[in-house]
């Protein structure tokens, strides 16, 4: 069952190629240039006109919402609000007829979303769904959506259910700017191109990077903190980065936006503090390369995640994984899966149960 592999998780982190060309399969046809979302395509006006679209869920889905927040203003110059269902839920929120609520859920039974969910529906907004399993609650709920085509998930700790899930949130945000003519047909058909080379490059990173993950994760395995800091479309990464790190390993974490670490977090660094950067090439990136100096310059030990070639990170950091160029709009799919890896590999040699770490649930279907 699990195919040869000694955890779900690796054998799910390394499916990830798979789970993303079935996400976009039958959907992304580069050679007509079009896109197919028959449940968007049905909603497509009221988004379009949309004053907002709220996105609610938990936990590394909402990690794919704050992708999709990013994704969605700048390529469909939309105003997007990403909830965590449980504050949506309990807070009497703003909800009027016609509003666009966006659900983003794996098991499609968090009990949370799915409670924001019916509240929101019931006040008359239109729910569209993001969700992983077939006929689960969410998505009956839901007026329309676009199933991520993950497969089954049985690790506890979400890898391939995550990068399913930015590919169908990307294929929503192309599909919807295209109709909105926010982008040019120039820059749509560039957007499907990079979309489109994601899996094989996911190959890549799984192809050559795992000896040298496995290595920096002996290396950092004792730590007691680790810190993960990222822009743009790699702040959210940066947060799973963290997320999946304390599910894994137990060992503390935390992501930040970069450039907010001299607004406390800078205080940790010393010696001891692990830092990872997610600093791909992108239009922040000089940006980010100043925010590792300033962690050099203080100590921290520098664990980054680069693109390759890129030999000014390579030379300031102690440690580097490279990833495949991509356009920044699509690098969060990539970067995050060293991070996976890093966490797996440190949970293996802290002789952790990766696949079921303890007090989680891989639904949470209470509150
Ligand atoms: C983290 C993880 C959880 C889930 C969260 C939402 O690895 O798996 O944080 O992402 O419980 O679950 P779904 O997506 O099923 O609504």
């Amino acid at each position: 069952e699990k195919g040869g592999y000694d955890h779900f998780m690796l054998k799910e982190i390394i499916e990830q190629p798979q789970a993303i060309f079935d996400s976009m399969r039958g959907r992304l046809d580069l050679d007509k240039l079009t896109i197919t979302l028959s449940g968007i395509e049905q909603y497509a006006e009221q988004i379009c006109k949309a004053n907002r679209i709220v996105i609610v869920s938990c936990g590394t889905s909402w990690h794919a919402g704050l992708v999709a927040e990013y994704l969605i203003e700048e390529l469909c110059r939309i105003n997007v609000e990403v909830e965590y269902a449980s504050e949506f839920r309990y807070r009497n929120p703003i909800v009027n007829e016609g509003d666009v609520i966006l659900a983003i859920s794996q098991s499609g039974e968090t009990a949370d979303t799915l409670v924001a969910l019916e509240n929101a529906k019931s006040k008359g907004a239109i729910i569209l769904g993001v969700v992983n399993v077939v006929g689960s609650s969410i998505a009956r709920l839901s007026h329309a959506g676009a199933y991520t085509h993950a497969g089954p998930e049985i690790g506890v700790a979400s890898t391939k259910a995550f990068t399913a899930q930015l590919t169908v949130l990307e294929l929503i945000a192309i599909k919807i700017a295209h109709i909105k003519k926010t982008i040019d047909e120039q820059q749509y058909a560039h957007l499907l191109k990079e979309l489109s080379a994601v899996p094989d490059k996911v190959q890549t990173i799984l192809d050559t990077q795992l000896p040298k993950i496995r290595e920096i994760a002996r290396k950092y395995k004792d730590a007691r903190d680790f810190l993960y800091l990222g822009r743009g479309y790699n702040f959210p990464i940066a947060l799973e980065g963290a997320l999946k790190l304390k599910e894994i390993t137990y060992i503390h974490a935390e992501g930040y936006p970069a450039a907010e670490m001299k607004h406390g977090p800078i205080a940790l660094v010393d010696e001891n503090l692990p830092v990872v950067f997610v600093a791909t090439k992108d239009r922040y990136h000089e940006k980010i390369v100043s925010n590792i100096q300033e962690v050099k310059a203080r100590k921290g030990r520098i664990i980054a995640v680069i693109t390759e070639g890129d030999e000014v990170s390579k030379g300031l950091a102690e440690d580097y994984i490279e990833i495949p160029d991509a356009d920044e709009i699509v690098a969060p799919i990539l970067s995050v899966i060293p991070l996976q890896l890093l966490s797996y590999y440190m949970g293996v040699e802290r002789n952790q149960d990766v696949d079921k770490p303890r007090n989680l649930a891989k639904s949470v279907t209470v509150e």
